[in-house]
C-alpha cells in the first residue's frame, strides 16, 4: 500500500477504511456493513434456518413477555423504553403490543446507526401500532449514550437486543456497559441479549450459511467502498471465512483475498496491495455464559437481577441494574 497524496479524510467511514486497510493485519469495522443493501441482507440473515439468534430471542419474548414487562414497570409510574440498535424492531413489537395491552404509560425511543432502518421502523409502527408514541433517533452507540445521560425525567429501560454487544471485544463491551451505567439512575433498567456458548458447529453454521447470504453481507463492506469511495474491489476475488474458538467464545469473520492483487480506492488516493490468502478481519460475534456476563456487568458497575432463556438455552436476555 502507498499513499498517492495527502488528503483530509472527512467522514469516519473514509478515516476508518483508510486506517484499517493500511494496518497489518488488515481490518474493517462491521458497523460499516449497514447501508440500505446491508440492512436488507441482515433482514435475510435473520430469516435463515442457520441463524438461530433472532428466533431464540423471539421465543423468549413470546414466552416471558408478561414477566419481562412487569419488571419494566413495577410501580406503574410510566417509563421511557429506549432501544439501541433497533433495526426492524420485529421482536420488540411483541413487547410493545403487550405494553399497550396492559395499558402502560411509555414512550418508545428506537435508536439505530442506520437512517434507513429508523425511517422504516417509525413509518411501520405509526401504521401498525398508532397507540404507541415513537421517537426515533439516529446515532452510534457510544455517542447516543452521552445523549441518554441527560434524559432524567422518568424511569428509563434501555434495551440492547440481538446480542449486538457481541460485536464488541470484551474491553469495548465493558466501556459500553460503563457508559450505559453512567446514563442510568438508580431504578433504571438495562435489558440486554447475550448469545450463549453452544455446540461450536451450530455457531459456525449461523455465520456460514449454505445459501451465501452471510458471505454477501460480509462482502457488502467492499461493495460500499466501491460505491462510496470509488474503489475497484472485485468481490469475486475475495471469500468469506468464518472461525469459532470455543475457548474464548469468539466467532470471527474475515474476507480472504484469493490471489495477489492491488485495489485502488480513488477517494482515499489509496492503493491497497493484497498477498494471496491475505485477510481482512471484519467482525467478531462473541458468545457468552453466565459467568462472563456477570464479570462484564461487575466490571461496569452493574449487576444481573434476572435472566430469561429460550428452551434450548441458546440465548439469554438479562435484566440488569446499577450495583448499589
Ligand atoms: C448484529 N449482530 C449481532 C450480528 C451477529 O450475530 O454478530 C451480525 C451478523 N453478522 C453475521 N451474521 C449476523
Amino acid at each position: 500500500m502507498n499513499s498517492k497524496e495527502q488528503k483530509v479524510l472527512v467522514s469516519s467511514f473514509e478515516k476508518e477504511v483508510s486506517e484499517g486497510l493500511t494496518a497489518f493485519p488488515k481490518y474493517l469495522s462491521s458497523k460499516f456493513f449497514y447501508d440500505e443493501i446491508g440492512d436488507e441482507l441482515f433482514q435475510q440473515i435473520m430469516e435463515l434456518p442457520e441463524y438461530y439468534l433472532t428466533r431464540a430471542e423471539y421465543e423468549i419474548f413470546e414466552t416471558h413477555k408478561s414477566s419481562i414487562i412487569q419488571n419494566f414497570d413495577k410501580s406503574n409510574g410510566g417509563f421511557d423504553l429506549i432501544e439501541l440498535g433497533a433495526g426492524d424492531g420485529k421482536k420488540t413489537k411483541v413487547l410493545l403490543e403487550e405494553l399497550v395491552r396492559q395499558n402502560h404509560d411509555f414512550i418508545y425511543s428506537p435508536i439505530d446507526i442506520s437512517q434507513n432502518a429508523i425511517d422504516g421502523l417509525v413509518r411501520n409502527l405509526n401504521l401498525e401500532m398508532p397507540n404507541v408514541t415513537v421517537q426515533g433517533q439516529i446515532g452510534e452507540y457510544f455517542e447516543v449514550l452521552d445523549r441518554l445521560k441527560h434524559m432524567n425525567d422518568r424511569k428509563k429501560v434501555i434495551m440492547v437486543l440481538g446480542s449486538n454487544i457481541g460485536n464488541l471485544l470484551h474491553s469495548r463491551a465493558i466501556q459500553f456497559l460503563k457508559k450505559l451505567c453512567n446514563a442510568m439512575n438508580d431504578g433504571d433498567l438495562l435489558f440486554i441479549g447475550f448469545d450463549q456458548k453452544k455446540h461450536p458447529q451450530k455457531v459456525l453454521d449461523a455465520y456460514n450459511d449454505k445459501t451465501g447470504v452471510t458471505a454477501a453481507f460480509n462482502k457488502n463492506i467492499l461493495a460500499r467502498i466501491n460505491k462510496e469511495l470509488n474503489g475497484n474491489f472485485d468481490l469475486d476475488k475475495f471469500m468469506h471465512w468464518e472461525t469459532y474458538d470455543p475457548e474464548s467464545g469468539t466467532a470471527k469473520s474475515y474476507l480472504v483475498s484469493k490471489e495477489k492483487q492491488t485495489v485502488d480506492i480513488d477517494c482515499l488516493s489509496l492503493q491497497v496491495h493484497f498477498e494471496a490468502w491475505e485477510s481482512i478481519h471484519t467482525e467478531i460475534s462473541q458468545k457468552y455464559d453466565d459467568d462472563i456476563v456477570k464479570w462484564l456487568a461487575k466490571e461496569a458497575g452493574l449487576k444481573i437481577v434476572k435472566s430469561f432463556s429460550d428452551q434450548n438455552n441458546d440465548y439469554k436476555d438479562y435484566l440488569i441494574t446499577k450495583e448499589k
